[in-house]
């Protein structure tokens, strides 16, 4: 049994004291015999300061989750467990759908919701994402809520109403206290899978204008303890610029996380 990381843990960043997030959303890619594959190789590139700097969760699909819960507990790798979606619902009549009860069981730290693929594949609405929030947050774990807005309502200069209007929902019926648990990812639907990320300056200024609405709605305390992450075709090469950004604290990152090279690569550039 490998314990030499067993002590570890991140540290907050020194001037936003929030918990760095690096978050591997791997879509529907890899079997489990192939998730196991990847995170031992990743396990076995990245070192101990990499461990440190950012709390690193992995999301595979449903079906690799509980052979990923024994890897990191057979190995003590100090990787957190994500899911990609939930349903909001407890239990019942709902064929095919897992829920929060569930995930929490398997030791599942963080779920992505209301990702742009399952609001536009799926129909999800900001309603029903506010929904699964909350499942989410009532089994201890924390939901990335996932906001962004198309190419075409950024060239209508309607960047900040689409998100307002995403993040709403969360806002007026999230419990209050709990608010600060709430990781949000601001992924540009039009930077997403593309190759083409948002300019750093683009989601810098993103970042604050979600962080001033945040203050305005729910008080300066707790946004300052709200943790932001950006995604949309995050690599190794510009990885390090998103994460120096002031409100940024973190990556959601989808095709540089599929090969253990490339993402550990990512991992240590930040
Ligand atoms: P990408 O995906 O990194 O492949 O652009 C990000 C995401 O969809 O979360």
């Amino acid at each position: 049994m490998n314990r030499k990381y067993d002590d570890l843990l991140p540290s907050p960043d020194p001037v936003s004291h929030r918990l760095r997030l690096i978050s591997a959303n791997w879509k529907m890619n890899l079997n489990h015999l192939e998730a196991i594959a990847l995170v031992q190789k990743l396990y076995h590139l990245l070192r101990p300061e990499d461990f440190r700097y950012a709390e690193i969760s992995i999301h595979p699909p449903f079906t690799s989750l509980r052979s990923l819960q024994l890897s990191f507990e057979a190995d003590r790798m100090p990787f957190t467990l994500g899911a990609q979606n939930v349903s909001d619902q407890a239990s019942g009549a709902f064929t095919g759908e897992v829920s929060a009860q569930m995930l929490a069981k398997l030791g599942v730290g963080y779920v992505i919701v209301g990702h742009s693929e399952r609001r536009r594949l799926f129909g999800e609405t900001s309603e029903e994402v506010a929904r699964k929030a909350i499942a989410v947050q009532g089994t201890g774990m924390h939901p990335i809520v996932c906001i962004g807005e198309s190419n075409d309502e950024r060239r209508a200069g309607q960047t900040l109403e689409v998100l307002t209007h995403q993040l709403d929902p969360i806002l007026s019926t999230y419990p209050a206290k709990d608010l600060d648990g709430v990781v949000i990812a601001y992924e540009p639907i039009w930077a997403i899978g593309t190759g083409e990320s948002a300019e750093p300056e683009v989601v810098e200024e993103t970042g604050m204008a979600i962080r001033h609405l945040l203050t305005e709605r729910v008080g300066a305390e707790t946004a300052s303890r709200i943790r932001l992450q950006y995604g949309g075709s995050v690599n190794p090469g510009n990885a390090h610029e998103f994460m120096s950004l002031g409100d940024i604290d973190g990556l959601l990152v989808g095709g540089a996380s599929l090969d253990a090279d490339t993402f550990a690569m990512l991992v240590k550039s930040c």
